[in-house]
């Protein structure tokens, strides 16, 4: 079973190795898997379709996965693995019209996404970074000027109480929060479940001290947070995102936490990544912000390729993932034909 990984695993390698960042768990499957890294390529880039002539799967980091790249491919290529969540930079739609399978890995970034929203909470409440900075320059007096906010007792908002949003009530709980929880088909019953108060959105943003956005980008969330939702916010609010950039308008934050209509912010995911240098929203001293990287430790990483690994061990052997993003590719001929070799190949190797 030939598997590529996207070149973004070797861009972004920095002091590692693949095996320290968790491609390691491939190698107890060397008879079943014959695994290449690609080549580095940055995340604003597509993968390049010639790289995946004669490859079985794809495992995506965090590349464009367009049309383009999949249909010279489509052959031989019968899933794409999603080392991650969020899917939005893959044509799933395309992927499916060429009968190629595409799953995602959700359970494995559920703890270390949560973490590190709270992390933003703290960060942002306490004024971690700024103060980080009055320490190092000596600038002791100025401490009071950027004194903190508690987080013990207030209310914590949760746009998208999915696996993400759920944890990340459930890690609170030490802190006495009041929660409420907004997403559009989200039920009372569902909502008290994962300890949460089932509330419209305007509620959401006029009540909470945390606005926390877990919600992964679809139609639905595309530039939900505006000027006007930003307006109903307490002016002691933190706004938090670790779902994906645009889902809030980039430059209608920036004009509230600079006049104050907001008290700060966390913010990890960008409308455009790599944010450029020089971008407003990194001019303001009210927020904590980190590269798309606030769920990225080597524990994480290890979690993540175990999941696809264990999930292509079981597709080799006749298994479908427990999370499929296009099911309607099940009933595609092409992929069902794309299937049956691959599970034969790989049956008569071992
Ligand atoms: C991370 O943001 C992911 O979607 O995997």
């Amino acid at each position: 079973m030939r598997i590529v990984a996207s070149g973004d695993y070797l861009h972004a390698i920095g002091p590692d190795t693949p095996d320290t960042i968790g491609f390691e768990v491939f190698k107890p499957l060397a008879g079943l898997i014959d695994l290449t890294l690609l080549p580095p390529s940055p995340q604003t880039a597509a993968v390049e379709s010639g790289h995946l002539v004669d490859a079985d799967i794809l495992l995506m980091l965090g590349q464009y996965l367009p049309e383009a790249s999949i249909a010279p491919a489509a052959g031989r290529l019968v899933v794409v693995a999603r080392a991650g969540v969020g899917t939005d930079k893959i044509d799933a739609a395309a992927l499916t019209r060429h009968g190629v399978l595409l799953f995602n890995v959700p359970a494995a970034l559920t703890e270390g996404t949560a973490a590190g929203a709270l992390a933003l909470m703290l960060a942002s409440s306490r004024q971690m970074v700024i103060q980080d900075r009055l320490t190092r320059e000596g600038r002791w007096d100025d401490r009071q000027h950027h004194r903190g906010r508690e987080i013990y007792g207030k209310t914590l908002g949760v746009i998208g109480p999915g696996r993400i949003g759920g944890e990340l009530i459930r890690i609170c709980a030490p802190f006495r929060m009041r929660v409420l929880a907004y997403s559009p088909r989200l039920t009372p019953e569902r909502a008290a479940k994962i300890g949460a108060e089932a509330a419209p959105l305007d509620r959401l943003l006029a009540e909470s001290h945390f606005v926390t956005i877990c919600a992964p980008l679809s139609q639905e969330t595309r530039g939900m947070i505006g000027a006007r939702e930003l307006g109903l916010m307490r002016r002691d609010a933190v706004l938090v995102n670790v779902g994906r950039g645009p889902i809030v308008d980039q430059t209608a934050l920036t004009e509230a936490l600079r006049t104050r209509r907001i008290a700060g912010a966390g913010i990890d995911v960008f409308e455009t990544q790599p944010v450029p240098k020089g971008e407003p929203l990194t001019l303001v001293d009210n927020v904590v912000l980190t590269p798309h990287a606030v769920c990225d430790t080597y524990e994480l990483r290890r979690d993540v390729l175990a999941a696809v690994a264990a999930e292509l061990q079981g597709f080799a052997a006749g298994r479908l993932p427990a999370n499929v993003v296009n099911a309607e590719v099940l009933d595609s001929p092409a992929f069902q034909a794309k299937r049956r070799t691959l599970i034969e190949r790989v049956g008569r190797k071992t």
